[in-house]
């Protein structure tokens, strides 16, 4: 399965603290967001990823992250010009996907929950049609809205409806067959002039290829559009590493759990950040688990 992390948009909710930098690059908690989007799909398996940003900022991520090989994984670059919408990205990304299939997920989402690994592992698996991943929020109005029956079915896809059918937000991780492109390439823009996301989904759901895995409670899935939601972000990531000592997304540690690297390479790549505490986890995981 290919990756897509989308890492575009104007991020003016965030202004100006998004006039030099991307969004995707400001910090939640202890590292830099795209972290938590990359390291999802690294805990699904995913080691062949592109990378869609702003022209001006892809520089940036390169110089974060390299071409991914220090990480055992692939990653690519490719420039949005204007956010024409989140569906555009598998049609800039239609030849990194080939004839895979393809998981994508935004930039600016951030998960964490037990055993979401093995979730994603289960679900990547030999996807037919589309998987979505549902998250029961307070304000549906402001997301995708997803509605099932009673048997769980998924019957109705709406984007930030003015009267949600339900509470279910429909997350920004999306895993689809290989026919996702030819349906983002026939879309529509939507009267907001975008390639909307939900439409290919609505496409999937049409012809009865749309499954909703529910994130149950023991999940998180934290908004970081505006300054309040991404302290809060920060604040909920600082409070578990305080308390259990563990990080999330990590990616030198995701790369070594999943076996993509091994414990020298991880000690090598924290030694280089020996200045934070984040690079002294890296060594610190790597030391545990040499073996
Ligand atoms: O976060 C999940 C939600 O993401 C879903 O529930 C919605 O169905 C989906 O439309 C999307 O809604 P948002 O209101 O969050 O979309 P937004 O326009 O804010 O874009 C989400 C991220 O994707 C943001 O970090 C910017 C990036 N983006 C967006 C567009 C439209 C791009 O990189 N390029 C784009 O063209």
């Amino acid at each position: 399965m290919k990756g897509i992390v989308l890492a575009g948009g104007s991020g003016t909710r965030l202004s100006p603290m998004t006039i030099p930098v991307s969004k995707q690059l400001l910090p939640v908690g202890d590292k830099p967001m795209i972290y938590y989007p990359l390291s999802v799909l690294m805990l699904a398996g995913v080691r062949d990823i592109l990378l869609i940003s702003r022209r001006s900022d892809l520089p940036l991520f390169q110089r974060l992250l390299g071409d991914g090989s220090q990480l055992g994984i692939r990653i690519g670059y490719a420039a949005q010009d204007a956010p024409n919408g989140i569906a555009e990205a598998l049609i800039i990304g239609a030849g990194h996907i080939g004839e895979d299939p393809v998981a994508l997920v935004l930039g600016d989402n951030i998960f964490h929950g037990t055993a979401f690994q093995f979730v994603l592992e289960e679900h990547a698996r030999d996807v037919q049609g589309c998987v979505l991943f549902g998250y029961r929020v307070k304000d549906p109005h402001r997301h995708g809205v997803a509605e099932v029956d009673e048997q769980g079915r998924l019957v109705s896809l709406e984007e930030k409806p003015h009267r949600p059918r339900s509470n279910r937000a429909v997350t920004g991780l999306y895993f689809y067959d290989n026919d996702a492109v030819d349906i983002a390439k026939n879309l529509r823009p939507s009267p907001r002039g975008e390639l909307e996301i939900t439409d290919v989904n609505r496409g999937y759901l049409e012809r009865g290829r749309a499954r909703l895995v529910d994130l149950g409670r023991g999940f998180a899935w934290l908004d970081t559009g505006t300054p309040e939601s991404l302290m809060q972000a920060g604040l909920y990531v600082r409070a578990l590493e305080e308390r259990q000592g563990v990080r999330i997304a990590c990616i030198e540690e995701v790369a070594l759990r999943k076996g993509y690297i091994d414990s020298e390479s991880c000690y090598r790549l924290g030694a280089a950040m020996a200045g934070s505490a984040y690079g002294r986890y890296v060594m610190e995981v790597a030391q545990e688990l040499t073996g």
